[in-house]
């Protein structure tokens, strides 16, 4: 197939672990016979400094214009330590999902064998782990109007506003992930308190008659944090708003002890973006230390979900697996002869080459 893809490297470990990335991407348009036109495009701090604005018209312009966007992370503590900056490399994170309707954003934890060790929590409590997490990206209290401060600036509100809509767009896509997974949907709210809640749960009620072969149930998001870590086993798929979900989502990418490993997506109507989760980690930017499977993993998530090759997703997943197996791994996975970002990348590719190369053999 021929398809176009947006790429934003953005900031800080962002450009290296994206390159990475599409080195497995070369490797499949080799392996496959697929052909991916690649679109750079400023974000972030990196386009703030270049253009002053974070998401410039340029950037949104070649995301229309192509079928997927594989982005890499943005932020730079220059602007975290700057209460008067006019401009936040944020802004723009929050106005493209906004502006191309990025509306669920869906994150998948599942342990490897290999690095229970590296959990913070009883390996056998997260042995078991694997589920993911549709959270609401583009409503609720991140985007709800009024917000602001009173004349006097001695008070301030927002506003969490959701519509039967929009929760029902994405309670769509967790059922139907549901079905394909383990038949599970938990709702994580917190109905005892606010409305928008109650919303929430009517809605999902409503929705859960047309999926009977799903259970379904119901959770208070201060319960779900302590069970995320009590007993994270229990979980298939969590679906929530968009501050519970931020806030949940940072909870749970720690669980399997691999932030490192884990892409995510933020699926709309027509477009869909694919970004590691890890951020931009300017502590070690340009060192060649990063871990970029999260990154690889993430551009195979983007061939599943954009373009229905999931041969080929799975052939990167089992690259990125054959890699953690023989110990070709980043410094935050290993404490002995740890490999640079490029070498992980490097490894992937031949590994993606190699396995497709016996298939045919043996075909
Ligand atoms: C995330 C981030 C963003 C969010 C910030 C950077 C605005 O924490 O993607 O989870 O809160 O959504
Ligand atoms: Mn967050």
């Amino acid at each position: 197939m021929n398809a176009t893809i947006a790429v934003l490297k953005g900031d800080g470990i962002g450009p290296e672990v994206i390159d990475q990335a599409l080195k497995a991407l070369h490797a499949v348009e080799e392996c496959f016979g697929h052909s991916f036109t690649l679109q750079e495009a400023l974000t972030g701090a990196t386009a703030i400094d270049a253009i002053g604005d974070p998401f410039p018209p340029q950037t949104e312009q070649i995301c229309l214009e192509s079928d997927a966007i594989l982005f890499g992370a943005i932020g730079d503590p220059k602007y975290d330590n700057d209460p008067k900056a006019k401009v936040r490399p944020e802004q723009g994170l929050l106005r493209m999902r906004k502006t191309l309707g990025l509306f669920a954003n869906v994150r998948p934890v599942k342990s490897y064998k290999q690095l229970l060790h590296m959990s913070p929590l009883k390996p056998e409590r997260v042995a078991n782990a694997d589920f993911v997490v549709f959270r609401e990206l583009t409503s609720g209290i991140y985007f709800g109007e009024p917000r602001g401060r009173s004349e006097d600036g001695s008070k301030a509100y927002d506003t969490c506003l959701y519509s039967k809509s929009e929760i029902e767009r994405i309670a769509k896509l967790a059922f139907q992930a549901a079905g394909l997974r383990g038949k599970k949907l938990t709702l994580v709210d917190k109905a005892n308190v606010l409305a928008t809640s109650r919303l929430w749960r009517e809605t999902i009620n409503e929705c859960a008659r047309d999926y009977p072969g799903i259970t379904t149930d119901y959770m208070f998001v201060d319960n779900a944090a302590m069970q995320l870590i009590q007993n994270p086993g229990r979980f298939d798929v969590i679906l929530t708003e968009n501050m519970f979900g931020d806030i949940i989502t940072d909870e749970a990418s720690v669980i399997t002890g691999s932030l490192g490993m884990l892409p995510s997506a933020s699926l709309g109507e027509k477009l869909s973006l694919f970004e590691p989760i890890h951020g931009s980690y300017p502590e070690v930017a340009g060192m060649n230390r990063a871990n970029p499977m999260a990154a690889i993993l993430s551009a195979a998530m983007m061939l599943e979900y954009s373009f229905n090759l999931s041969q080929e997703a799975a052939c990167i997943r089992d690259a990125v697996e054959t890699c953690i197996t023989e110990g070709i791994l980043t410094e935050d996975l290993t404490d002995s002869n740890a490999k640079g970002t490029s070498e992980v990348g490097d490894a992937v590719a031949r590994i993606i080459k190699e396995t497709q190369q016996v298939g045919a053999k043996s075909e």
